[in-house]
């Protein structure tokens, strides 16, 4: 029936038929709307790398990046002058290296940005910062795409709408790291993102890796977290600045 009526129908009309027909069916469990999860960020904050090394990247090996938008925005806490110049909190290099991870997240697929970053954020973590050039040799490709965008003007683009989008935050963040699941910011909180995402999430099946959490979401007792870093406070990170 379908195929003689379709006989008569242009190629065109056919082919629009079918598309329709295929996103009018049931929705596959992907088309479940996924959890968004933002992490404004400060390279050189000793709180973030620890967060992105030791508890972000661990939803990489559980599946639960399966159901997650995720965003990152390396801008953390820098300021723009009337004249356009972006200061960092923790100088220059820290200003430079936000970009080099702004050009990778626009550069690479998902996956590929992570593992990027991870591998500069633990060089970080472990005080060996000098040697981040040694994540770009491992994805040559990109790493001339990198290069080119921290030099030709886009990483500066970039910067410039990562510091629009963590100044429009609100509430306004306190500190970074400053982690939100669907918008709302977990604050002290942050660790625990995971119980977050996973009381979020509508879809079905329930991910594994959520069967697998306690669901109670007891915010952890609220001991200072001296690893964080403050808008108006520069001395944790100032006392633990990375030699870069
Ligand atoms: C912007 O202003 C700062 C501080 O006044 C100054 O140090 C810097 O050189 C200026 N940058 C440009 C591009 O004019
Ligand atoms: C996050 O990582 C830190 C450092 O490894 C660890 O001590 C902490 O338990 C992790 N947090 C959670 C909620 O897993």
């Amino acid at each position: 029936m379908f195929l003689a009526m379709a006989s008569k129908l242009s190629a065109p009309i056919l082919f629009s038929l079918i598309i329709f027909s295929f996103s009018s069916q049931c929705p596959p469990a992907s088309a479940y709307q996924k959890v968004s999860l933002a992490l404004y960020y400060d390279t050189l904050c000793p709180g973030c790398s620890e967060f992105i090394v030791h508890n972000l990247s661990k939803i990489f090996q559980n599946g639960l990046i399966q159901i997650v938008d995720l965003r990152l925005i390396p801008y953390g806490n820098a300021i723009i002058l009337k004249n356009g110049t972006v200061v960092c909190q923790h100088g220059s290099k820290q200003c430079g290296l936000n970009t080099v991870e702004a050009c990778a997240i626009n550069s690479m697929p998902r996956n590929e940005y992570f593992e990027f970053i991870y591998c500069v954020e633990n060089l970080i973590f472990r005080r060996k910062t000098s040697e981040w050039v040694s994540c770009l040799e491992k994805t040559p490709k990109q790493g001339d795409f990198i290069y080119d965008c921290y030099v030709n003007g886009l990483g500066q683009n970039l910067k410039l709408q990562y510091a629009t989008e963590t100044d429009a935050l609100w509430p306004p963040r306190d500190y970074v790291p400053w982690v939100t699941v669907n918008e709302v910011p977990l604050r002290m909180d942050f660790e625990n993102f995971m119980k977050y995402i996973c009381k979020a999430y509508k879809g079905s099946p329930v991910p594994k890796a959520c069967q697998e959490l306690p669901m109670d979401i007891i915010p952890t007792k609220a001991k200072p977290n001296t690893k964080v870093c403050g808008i108006d406070d520069a001395s944790p990170a100032t006392n633990i600045r990375p030699r870069v």
